[in-house]
């Protein structure tokens, strides 16, 4: 039988000795301990709480005050002690650790130097009013190469080591068949660019199997040289710098007469043959590389579309990326493109 005197000597007891034990926990396990062995359901607390029911009315509300009061204080004590065991945690994680230092900078990738450069040469064309399109790389000898004015027996097909797949169908070689599918599927006016991968029976320094190229062609009533001439011009300027020279050299291709190569100025020496006293080793002391090939559309290839030679006329030439590329940046090797080491690719990005 407790009176309420000494159950609230009991509750003072309690509290004095709970401040001090809380105030000293030094881990979240042994506060938490503490908080079960003081203010749990069934903790000292709530042991004493439990004798209110045996007092008068008079002796339970000054106990039951007196309980109510300890209660809240103990809570508070608990509160503050989970508060600086939290701050003192914050502060061991942040010793050593200067929060003024850059970030680490996530590393991001970044085109290939191929595709930055195809690019570059499409939207040149783009801006000049050429559209882009594009055609299968598995095509048939009709596209490649008979619509293209190669006859079956005729040498010029010699030009090209083709990867045949069957019976006339084979990998293109070149990008030239999107000249005969653009002209069978629109009608002239037609200003067409087309990029795209090619493949031949070629591998050595210079030469990879699979390469890429862009083709261009143009049909309209009185298109001329001339057209091709400032169309290629305003071309090598926006790649190679407005001060690049330019010349048409007299070549020879079954799908355009007459044909020429296009040379540039020498992007190593800048024409003049040599760097430093020494013969200049891209163009080989000439002063000129050469960069694509070209022609006025031949009046077979037109007919093979059904345009009439005598109303229409155009332009189409043919450039390897892989070459402007390697003029454009001074890559000596033609594999560093096809061997992704992030080294060499990590310039372009
Ligand atoms: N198709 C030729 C090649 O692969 C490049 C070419 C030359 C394309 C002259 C043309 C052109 O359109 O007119 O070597």
């Amino acid at each position: 039988m407790s009176s309420g005197r000494a159950l609230v000597e009991e509750l003072t007891a309690l509290a004095e000795e709970a401040k001090s034990i809380l105030g000293r926990a030094d881990s979240f396990e042994h506060l938490e301990e503490l908080r079960v062995l003081f203010l749990g359901r069934k903790g000292r607390l709530a042991q004493i709480m439990a004798k209110l029911p045996g007092l008068t009315p008079e002796e339970k509300r000054d106990a039951g005050q007196a309980a109510n009061s300890v209660k809240e204080s103990l809570t508070a004590q608990y509160t503050l002690r989970l508060e600086a065991l939290k701050r003192a945690q914050d502060e061991a994680m942040l010793a050593g650790f200067d929060p003024s230092l850059p970030g680490r900078a996530p590393s991001l990738g970044g085109l290939h130097p191929l595709t930055i450069v195809s690019e570059e040469i499409t939207s040149a064309f783009q801006s000049m009013g050429f559209e882009i399109v594009s055609g299968p790389e598995i095509e048939t000898d009709f596209y490649n190469f008979e619509a293209l004015n190669f006859p079956p027996e005729h040498p010029a097909r010699d030009m090209q080591d083709t990867l045949y797949i069957g019976d006339n169908v084979l990998l293109r070689t070149h990008t030239s068949p999107l000249q005969v599918r653009t002209l069978l599927s629109r009608k002239p006016p037609v200003a067409a660019i087309a990029p795209g991968k090619v493949y031949r029976r070629d591998s050595d320094l210079t030469h990879s199997p699979m390469f890429h190229q862009i083709e261009g062609i143009l049909v309209d009533k009185g298109v001329t040289m001339a057209d091709l001439r400032g169309t290629l011009t305003f071309f090598v300027h926006r790649i190679f710098g407005p001060d690049t020279l330019v010349r048409f050299r007299p070549s020879f291709f079954p799908f355009t007469e007459p044909s020429a190569e296009v040379d540039i100025s020498c992007v190593m020496c800048e024409g003049k043959g040599h760097v430093d006293g020494q013969t200049c080793r891209v163009c080989k002391s000439t002063g000129w590389v050469e960069i694509l090939g070209c022609g006025m559309v031949d009046p077979n290839v037109l007919k093979a579309v059904d345009i009439d030679p005598e109303v229409h006329s155009g332009f189409a030439f043919g450039m390897g990326v892989e070459r402007v590329t390697m003029l454009k940046y001074g890559v000596g090797d033609l594999r560093l493109f096809f061997e992704n080491d992030v080294r060499f690719l990590g310039q372009f990005a």
